[in-house]
């Protein structure tokens, strides 16, 4: 039995979103086409366009399809820059975090080299949260200046929550808008788009048993994004570019059994991850849970292991049909050190000790045992590897 313990890199497709899926596939007609078919496709595309505003609490017109997370991050972030610099040429920074995931701390770093950006990395402590205090001065240092916020919703390495109402709320004095990525954050805790503040909020399917190859956008009614797409004039003229009917409706389905009884699933999520996370504390009591108790989302649990790299400890598990992350970026079959884990002032050599286990509300206790099993001994067989691997 293979046991899936990677639901933050992708999640397998849910059947019922299979099912959605492939009764739209044979549609006929684009969507934005006049005819009697085209304008079929168009309502399938509109309903779908609904349901998903309904699972995050938006308005029908604020959900932007996109083809990912990705390709989410990057229209909120290049298509706020130029918007708000457009508007006013001293508005050219940007605050972030170097946690960020690499959608969005990429196109940051381009702006700043081609675009004249200018980005401040808030600070975060060892378990990955953020400092409300610097944002406080920064805004009130330099509001006139500041173009908008891009802070994400909850780290898909570490698991940790942004207070992202608070922050909204620190924005909304100066007027600045704030984008955040969801993308680990929708379906693994409660996620409202009015209630959040936010301008705009990035979500992905796959990571929540949708197909790859489609996501959104929620971008409020009061903002303003420059297109970076250009084309058809789609999608409020911003993301431009036929949108298929069956992805859109995949998208729909997997937003809505997200949120269908989503406090039970968390709080079933919690307690598996609450089980796991007590007994690696017993089964190998030097490992680091790396968020301590900082708040979280429910199916994350991300540790250090001392002594040994986190991805000798991913190859010795997969090998018990077990299959985690190590939670970073991987080149060449080759884990970098986590750029997140560095960011929280960890030495590199910890950073290359990690290992994460994500899971989904499907997940079984039976997976968790299966882990638990394998841990020990590819634990000492990693020790003896060391730090640096294989
Ligand atoms: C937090 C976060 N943002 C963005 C992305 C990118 O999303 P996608 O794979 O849909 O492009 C990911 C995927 O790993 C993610 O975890």
């Amino acid at each position: 039995m293979a046991a899936y313990l990677d639901h933050a890199a992708t999640s397998p497709l849910l059947p019922e979103v299979k099912r959605a899926y492939l009764e739209n596939l044979d549609l006929i007609g684009n969507p934005s086409s006049v005819h009697s078919l085209g304008q079929s496709a168009r309502r399938v595309v509109e309903e779908a366009r609904e349901a998903i505003a309904a699972a995050v609490g938006a308005h029908r017109s604020e959900v932007i399809f996109t083809s990912g997370g990705t390709e989410a991050d990057n229209l909120a972030v290049k298509g706020l820059f130029w918007h708000r610099s457009g508007q006013d040429a001293r508005r050219t920074v940007i605050i972030s975090a170097a946690t960020e995931h690499h959608a969005v701390i990429e196109p940051l770093e381009w702006l700043e080299k081609e675009q004249g950006a200018e980005v401040l990395w808030c600070p975060v402590n060892p378990r990955g949260e953020l400092d409300l205090d610097w944002i406080r001065n920064v805004l009130s240092d330099r509001a006139p200046e500041i173009a908008f916020i891009s802070l994400m919703w909850a780290n898909n390495e570490i698991g940790v929550l942004a207070p992202i109402s608070e922050i909204t709320a620190l924005a909304a004095v100066h007027q600045i808008p704030v984008h955040s990525d969801a993308v680990a954050a929708f379906g693994h805790t409660q996620v409202n788009f009015a209630e959040s503040g936010l301008a705009a909020m990035s979500i992905s399917g796959h990571k929540l048993g949708a197909p790859v190859g489609i996501g959104a956008l929620l971008v409020s009614r009061k903002t303003n994004l420059t297109e970076v797409i250009h084309g058809g004039g789609q999608e409020r003229g911003v993301r431009s570019g036929t949108l298929s009917a069956a992805l859109a409706v995949a998208l729909a389905e997997a937003c809505r059994l997200a949120v269908t009884d989503l406090e039970a699933k968390l709080e079933q999520m919690s307690g598996l991850i609450g089980y796991l996370r007590e007994q690696v504390s017993t089964l190998v009591p030097e490992a680091i849970f790396t968020r301590g108790d900082a708040p979280a989302i429910s199916g994350n649990a991300h540790f250090m292991f001392p002594g040994c790299a986190g991805d000798s400890l991913l190859f010795l598990l997969d090998t018990s049909n077990i299959a985690v992350s190590t939670g970073s970026a991987c080149r060449a079959g080759v884990a970098d050190p986590s750029h997140v884990v560095i960011a929280t002032g960890r030495s590199e050599v910890e950073a290359r000790s990690c290992l994460r286990v994500s899971i989904s509300p499907q997940t079984s206790r039976a997976e968790i045992d299966q882990f638990l099993a394998a841990l020990p001994a590819a634990y000492a067989s990693a020790r003896k590897a060391g730090v640096s691997g294989r």
